[in-house]
């Protein structure tokens, strides 16, 4: 059951600007395993192996190997209801941004238009020595080379690298000047993603929750909706058509 204030409503339908920031527990309803927790990702993988430059650099076929398991899973998996109510939102609201940590894709295959994707995006890859891109190439088994002879990888953010900088200032600008900043599906320990939410509340936006456990964050929230996202976010939709 959503338990929301009629005048939190009447705030979400009169903003002017609404973000929705998310994290791995968004997709978890399409199938896609979330990082941390007894399930996550990181309690069975180890992530200085597979999701840092020295791992990459160590054993590329086998980092290429695991992008491409992870691609693979991606690729068969559906936006869920709450990605399609972010999406709905749009049509109902002046301006919705979304921030995203994942880089599964699922956001912009619902049908959401304004995305900032923090951590970068699995379905694309690039060369390391002469950053030509290249997109549809998950398939090949080893880790293929350009052109120029240098290594491809996926364009996805590692451990103790710089996130994409035209991706952080849009989702910054996003951040300060939103009147309302949901914050979906994400433990938010990860920086400096999480830093956003600070950012919203420190300019004055009203945080919501969405999580089906509290958080670190939880403390800057309004209200922490617990429950999941592909549940609670076409609840809190239906109320703002109303
Ligand atoms: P985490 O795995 O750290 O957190 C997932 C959050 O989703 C947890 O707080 C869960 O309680 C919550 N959750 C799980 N299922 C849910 C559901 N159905 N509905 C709502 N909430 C649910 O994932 P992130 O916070 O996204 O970075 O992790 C941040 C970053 O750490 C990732 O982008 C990734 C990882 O290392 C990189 O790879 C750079």
């Amino acid at each position: 059951m959503l338990d929301i204030k009629k005048s939190d409503i009447e705030k979400i339908k009169n903003a002017g600007h609404v973000v929705f920031f998310s994290g791995a527990g968004m997709s978890q309803e399409s199938g896609i395993a979330t990082f941390r927790g007894k399930d996550g990702i990181w309690n069975k993988f180890k992530p200085e192996e597979l999701a840092n430059i020295n791992g990459f650099m160590k054993n590329p076929d086998m980092v290429w190997e695991w992008y491409k398991y992870r691609h693979d899973i991606v690729r068969n998996a559906e936006p869920n209801q709450g990605h399609i109510a972010i999406a709905e939102f749009q049509k109902y609201l002046p301006k919705v941004t979304v921030i995203t940590q994942n880089i599964d894709n699922l956001h912009k295959r619902a049908g959401s238009k304004n995305i900032f994707e923090l951590h970068g995006n699995i379905e694309r890859n690039y060369c390391m020595k002469c950053k030509t891109f290249y997109n549809e190439i998950n398939e090949i088994p080893e880790v293929p080379k350009c052109r120029c002879g240098g290594l491809i990888r996926p364009d996805v953010v590692w451990f103790g690298e710089y996130l994409p900088q035209d991706q952080f200032q849009g989702a910054e600008l996003a951040a300060s000047n939103c009147d309302i900043f949901f914050v979906v599906g994400t433990s938010a320990v990860v920086y400096p993603a999480a830093s956003l939410i600070y950012t919203a509340k420190d300019c004055g936006a009203i945080i919501f929750e969405i999580n089906i456990e509290k958080t670190d964050i939880s403390i800057l929230a309004r209200e922490s909706f617990i429950g999941k996202a592909g549940n609670l976010l076409p609840m809190i939709l239906k109320e703002i058509k109303e």
